[in-house]
């Protein structure tokens, strides 16, 4: 036990050494505000992620489970998919995810306009076929004359609406949280309590994986290093995209950001208490079992990470037209 610890604290020494994201001396930095983005995409992407027309069902939208309203996640243990398909793993937050090294658990999208076209064309998400959804949107005058000022073509291709909603979600990050106020110099911006909170989230380890602005999602990390967790969902992370044995049950360390709004926890989504994640961490990935007041006060801290959530006026979508293909809901 003692010797695992040991390791690890050298890997969180590698890290933090190699990092060149150290701001004002600490692990974690604040997050910066969105530059250089293209604000004609933003608009168009931000009506794409809300239309439920990109479903076969014409009710499922990207917000449906990544609820802008609730963390950008759905709050469930699984998702609920087409015919209400009982989803395979716990949906990560759209929050801040344009920072994270490779998008999934097992970061089999490279990035978010990679990732954007997977669940249009999941069976299990929103069943469509990319081209019913190209056919859906270029049977709506609004949406092609849209498409065509930001794109500059008169056609509608599926990397177009990818792109665009990878350039709306760029826009998801959550600033000025109070720690990040802290981090910037207000030091009555956090209390007593999540400074200690801080101070053991640091010291004891955790800070080895979860560190930087997104406090979190710039590695894969094995779940249960010191400890197996134990689960019954089969996901079985990194190894299942390298098909490496020494990635088995590797997983694209989560974002810590907003976590008290991104409840529950774990890629089975098993964990339903911040309280509860927090133990588990410690036990299974450092050997450390925190005291009750020990547990509070990281618990405390995690909160402190809550930033400004993303707020906009709800898009109007354009209405669809005789020629547009109908929605399958019971199909
Ligand atoms: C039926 C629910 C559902 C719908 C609809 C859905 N997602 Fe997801 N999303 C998930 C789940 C579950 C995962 C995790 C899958 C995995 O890691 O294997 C995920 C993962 C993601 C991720 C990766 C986040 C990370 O940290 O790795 C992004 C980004 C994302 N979805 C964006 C979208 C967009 C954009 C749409 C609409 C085009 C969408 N999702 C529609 C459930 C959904
Ligand atoms: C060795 C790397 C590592 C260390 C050290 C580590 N974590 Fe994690 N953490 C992970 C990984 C990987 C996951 C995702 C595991 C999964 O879902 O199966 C995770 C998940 C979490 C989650 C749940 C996030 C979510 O959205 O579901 C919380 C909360 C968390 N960690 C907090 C902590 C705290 C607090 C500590 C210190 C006690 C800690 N972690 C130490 C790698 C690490």
């Amino acid at each position: 036990m003692k010797s695992n610890r040991f390791i690890i604290t050298l890997i969180g020494i590698g890290l933090l050494g190699s990092a060149n994201t150290v701001f004002a001396g600490e692990p974690i930095e604040p997050i910066a505000p969105v530059k250089e983005i293209n604000l004609a995409q933003v608009e168009l992407g931000k009506k794409l992620f809300f239309d439920p027309r990109l479903s076969k069902s014409g009710f499922i939208s990207c917000n449906s489970c990544h609820n802008l309203s609730m963390g950008g996640t759905d709050n469930l243990k699984t998702s609920i998919g087409h015919n209400w398909n009982q989803g395979p793993i716990n949906a990560p937050t759209v929050l801040n995810s344009s920072m994270s090294i490779a998008q999934f658990w097992d970061g089999r999208a490279t990035d978010l306009q990679e990732q954007a076209g997977g669940p249009i064309a999941n069976p299990g998400e929103m069943a469509l076929t990319h081209e019913i959804a190209i056919d859906v949107l270029a049977s709506i005058p609004q949406y092609v004359t849209e498409f065509k000022q930001v794109f500059s073509t008169n056609t509608i291709n599926i990397e177009q609406v990818t792109g665009a909603i990878a350039e709306f979600e760029k826009t998801l990050v959550t600033p000025n949280s109070r720690f990040d106020q802290w981090l910037l110099g207000n030091k009555d911006a956090i209390t007593a309590d999540e400074h200690a909170g801080y101070k053991l989230f640091k010291d004891s380890g955790c800070i080895a994986c979860h560190y930087g602005p997104a406090v979190g999602g710039t590695s894969f990390q094995k779940m249960g290093i010191v400890e197996a967790y134990k689960t019954t969902n089969p996901a079985r992370g990194l190894s299942g995209v390298t098909g490496k044995e020494a990635d088995h049950f590797k997983f694209k360390v989560p974002t810590l950001r907003n976590i008290e709004m991104t409840y529950p926890y774990f890629h089975d989504g098993e964990t339903e208490t911040l309280a509860e994640a927090v133990d588990v961490m410690g036990r299974l990935q450092l050997a450390r079992n925190y005291t009750k007041t020990e547990n509070a006060q990281i618990v405390a801290f995690l909160k402190t990470l809550t930033g400004e959530q993303p707020s906009f006026v709800l898009p109007i979508l354009p209405p669809s037209t005789d020629k547009t293909p109908r929605p399958k809901p019971f199909e």
